[in-house]
Order: C-alpha cells, then structure tokens, then sequence
C-alpha cells in the first residue's frame, strides 16, 4: 500500500493557542520526541506578530536549536515580507503562507482581505525563491468559517489555485472548525482538483465535531496522500471560535497502518509523546488512541 505523508503540526498549530507560555525547553523536547518517534515533517514555530499570537514569539529560538539541515524538515508560518527576513535569519529551508477561502477569516486571522493577502504571499514568494526556501500554501476554511458559515468549493478552489499558480509545492486544505463531513469534504476535493494536480494537496483537519478520521478516509479514497495532524490532539486557531483540535497523529497512524499504508512512524513512542506534552501542559491525552494505549497502572 501507497506511503502516506503525516505532517506534525503539534508544535505550531498545537501550541499556538495555548494560554499559558509553553517553555522553549518544552517545545524543544517535544520536538525531539516527535522526530524520534519517526516524523520527518515538523512544523516548528510562527514567524507572526507576537502580538497576535504570543506563544509563536521564541520561534527564532526554536529554530536556532535545530538541525535545519538534517533529514528532517522543520517548516514555519509566514505571513508577510517582515515575518520571511526573520526566518531566513536562522536558516530556515521551508516556510508556508497562509490564506483563506472565507474573506472575513482573512481579515480577522491576517488582517488583509484574500487580495491583499495574495499580494503580500507574491512578494514572499519571490524573496523565498531567490533564497532557495521551499514554500507550502495553506488554505483556511475549505468548508466552513466560524463568521461566514458554509463556504463554495469554487471559493476553495480559486485561493488554492492562486497559491499554486505562484509557486507554492503544496497546499494544504484547512478545515479550519472541524465541520465538514466526507461529502462535504470530497465535493471541495472534487473541485480544488480541477485546478491543482491531487498530489499537490494536502488534507488539514480539525476534530471539532469528531469527523476528522472519517473525513481523511475520504481523501484517501480521493487521493490525497498527505495529511498534516498534531501529537495529542492538540491545537486551535486564536482566530476562529469554536475551533478545537488538530485531528490527534496518533489516531491518524493508527487508522492508516490499519488500512496497511506505511508512515514511517513508530506508535509507541509517538504516544509516550503525546503523554508527554499532554503531562507538560496539565492535561489528559486528547487522542483516542492515546487514552487507549495508555499503560495501566
Ligand atoms: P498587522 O497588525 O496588520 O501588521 O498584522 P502590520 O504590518 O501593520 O504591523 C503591525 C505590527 O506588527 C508592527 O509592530 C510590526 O513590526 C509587527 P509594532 O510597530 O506595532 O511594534 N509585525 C510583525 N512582527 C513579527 N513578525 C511578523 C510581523 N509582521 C508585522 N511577521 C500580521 C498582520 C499578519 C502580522 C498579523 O495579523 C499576524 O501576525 N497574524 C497571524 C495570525 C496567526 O498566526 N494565526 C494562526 C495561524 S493560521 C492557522 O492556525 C490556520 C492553519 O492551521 C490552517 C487551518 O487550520 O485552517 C494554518
Ligand atoms: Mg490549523
């Protein structure tokens, strides 16, 4: 069976919202943890205003204290010219832009509407090019916004495009509040494709509602081979209510060794992971899987 790709977004879109200050050693361990639990994939940290999201603001030290080098690939948020001249500083080699199909999400996220938004992502990504830095392109709200409600696939279809268009290797699709279901999820799908290749898409789903397994079960029947989730469970946009969890990675794992995908990823340690974090953070594993693997006393 085909190989998926899991992108861990447990460090960035997992702590972002976290209230109290998670500290840099915390978020150096987990990253660690995760890497050795075989995830090559790990988004690190947020080169955003610290003003809008406090928990992002020891991005450059997080970066600082890896191996950008390696086998492993440690991505970070961008939103604008400002935020890329930081993370080329510490030698970041893959950064992602982040749009959305829902004009009023923009403006509340990124305070730009999806135009503007668009402009400041070419600048980016002409400065990112010349740096020789691989840029992913997220898309928010594929099917729902938390101010506008349902969202048109073709809205989805038009950003993701417009992304693809300028260069982007990848995009995400975020199902940013967790509200779609796999008919919901497979009409966008069915209509993002029409304009960028299946292989190019990634799946981006929060578990509000507990569909985010059954929507990646879709996509997979869909064709899409990559889909980004966080250790624990945890994570939430500061920017859209109603917005809990990133899909848990180790319920992701589960269900694709299950169907006999390869991951590359090893269970255990991915869930002495997820106890881990959830343990740093004062708190009961968020995953399914973890709470069922969890060793009796
Ligand atoms: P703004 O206020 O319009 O920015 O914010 P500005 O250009 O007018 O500058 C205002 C101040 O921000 C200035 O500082 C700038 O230096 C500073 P001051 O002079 O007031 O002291 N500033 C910055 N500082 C650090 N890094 C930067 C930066 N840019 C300006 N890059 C801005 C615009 C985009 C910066 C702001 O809205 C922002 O940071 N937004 C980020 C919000 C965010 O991180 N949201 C969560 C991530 S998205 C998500 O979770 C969804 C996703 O998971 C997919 C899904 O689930 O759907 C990806
Ligand atoms: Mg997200």
């Amino acid at each position: 069976m085909a190989h998926i790709k899991i992108v861990e977004v447990g460090p960035r879109d997992g702590l972002q919202n976290e209230k109290q200050l998670v500290p840099l050693s915390t978020k150096l361990e987990l990253i660690r943890r995760l890497r050795d639990a075989g995830l090559t994939t790990i988004e690190a940290g947020a080169f955003v205003s610290p003003k809008w999201v406090p928990q992002m603001a020891d991005s450059a030290e997080v970066l600082k204290a890896l191996d950008l080098s390696g086998p492993v690939s440690y991505p970070v948020l961008v939103p604008n010219d400002q935020g890329l001249e930081a993370a080329l500083a510490c030698g970041v080699k893959e950064i992602a832009v982040f749009g959305a199909a829902s004009e009023t999400f923009s403006q509340k996220n990124i305070n730009a509407s999806i135009a503007d938004s668009l402009k400041r992502f070419e600048s980016v990504m002409a400065r990112a090019a010349s740096a020789n830095v691989r840029v992913r392109g997220y898309v928010s709200c594929v099917v729902g916004c938390p101010y506008e409600g349902k969202i048109a696939p073709q809205q989805v279809a038009t950003v993701a495009k417009a992304l693809y268009d300028m260069g982007c290797y990848e995009i995400s699709l975020g199902d940013t509040i967790g509200v779609g279901t796999p008919n919901t999820v497979l009409a966008m799908l069915e209509a993002v494709s029409h304009v960028v290749p299946t292989e190019r898409l990634a799946g981006h789903f929060h578990d509000t509602y507990g569909m985010a397994i059954a929507n990646i079960h879709a996509a997979i029947g869909a064709g899409i081979g990559t889909f980004d989730s966080s250790v624990a469970g945890l994570g939430g946009c500061p920017y859209a209510r109603g917005a809990s969890g990133n899909v848990a990675t180790e319920d992701v794992v589960y269900l694709l060794h299950g169907l006999g995908h390869e991951t590359g990823i090893d269970l255990a340690r991915l869930v002495d992971t997820a106890r881990f974090i959830s343990a740093a953070l004062g708190r009961e594993v968020g995953s399914r899987v973890g709470r069922a693997l969890a060793p009796t006393e």
